[in-house]
């Protein structure tokens, strides 16, 4: 028995990252996965990656910030693989901008995708979430991808510990909400530390920049002296982590934060 076995799942941003990671060991998991992103050709080959020589993964086209593409997806998703029992909300963004550069225009960007795109995947999944968590002893499951950017101050990015504070009260919100209204849907959060990805590159760029230099290679050292298990992330250890809060074997948890993070925050 895996742990996800018959269990189907939509990922946000999951065309590279931690989402591709969590799609992988989603399957392997022995779930069915759907991915949706923005990266039509990056996600379509994660897709056919992570499937192997079976049908368990697919991609749809996805902007979170559209609520029609959501309507759309989780619709397809549901028609492909017969229900939907988890919802990850992934796809994010970083600014890496101080308050005096950042624009309007960025913020809305930012809260656009950070935000906005939290809450209508949460609207337009939990109808398909209700009506499998009925057939599950431990219902359904939503885990947002907040950060410790939205547990603690930190001084590269105040815009985004904004959004990611957002996403940290807005899982503890739903999933009160949907425990009142007898729904079966847990809604938890995890809060990476730093970890290599794409986004993860973005931050060595910004450090740098803060510490007036081009060199992004000190700026990667400073990052990891401030995580004390002496590495920085990969997307494997949060993918673990969400695949845990979406199994069954989470059955207690709702409106918990779950921080992976190197012991960053600790100190
Ligand atoms: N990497 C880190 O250090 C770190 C730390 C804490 C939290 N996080 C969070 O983890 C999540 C995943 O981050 P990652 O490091 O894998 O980043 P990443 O940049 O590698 O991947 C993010 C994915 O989101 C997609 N995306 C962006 N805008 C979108 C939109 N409008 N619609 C659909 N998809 C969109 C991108 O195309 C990309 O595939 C994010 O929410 C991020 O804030 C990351």
């Amino acid at each position: 028995m895996n742990r996800l076995d018959g269990k189907v799942a939509f990922i946000s941003g999951a065309s590279r990252g931690i989402g591709a990671a969590t799609a992988r060991l989603m399957v392997e998991a022995g779930a069915k996965v759907a991915i949706g992103d923005v990266l039509d050709e990056r996600g379509r080959e994660t897709a056919r990656r992570v499937a192997g020589a079976g049908d368990a993964a697919i991609y749809q086209h996805l902007d979170v910030t559209r609520e029609d593409d959501w309507n759309t997806a989780i619709t397809a998703t549901v028609a492909r693989f017969g229900g939907l029992d988890i919802l990850v909300n992934n796809a994010g963004l970083f600014l890496g901008k101080g308050i005096e550069d950042a624009s309007l225009d960025d913020w809305h960007r930012l809260c656009a995708v950070n935000l906005t795109g939290v809450f209508l995947g949460t609207k337009h999944a939990l109808s398909a979430l209700r009506e499998r968590a009925r057939q599950s002893p431990h219902g359904s499951a939503i885990v947002n991808l907040a950060s410790v950017a939205g547990l603690v101050g930190l001084q590269l990015d105040p815009l985004y510990s904004m959004t990611k504070g957002g996403v940290t009260l807005f899982t503890k919100s739903t999933a009160l909400e949907f425990a009142r209204k007898g729904y079966r849907v847990r809604v938890n959060s995890i809060h990476p530390g730093l970890i290599q990805t794409d986004m993860g590159e973005q931050t060595f760029v910004s450090r740098a920049r803060n510490l007036g230099s081009n060199d992004v290679e000190a700026a990667r050292q400073q990052a990891m002296s401030r995580h004390p298990i002496g590495r920085l992330g990969v997307p494997d250890d949060i993918a673990k982590g969400i695949v845990f809060l979406a199994s069954d074997d989470a059955g207690f948890m709702t409106g918990a934060g779950l921080v992976i993070d190197g012991g960053s925050t600790a100190q």
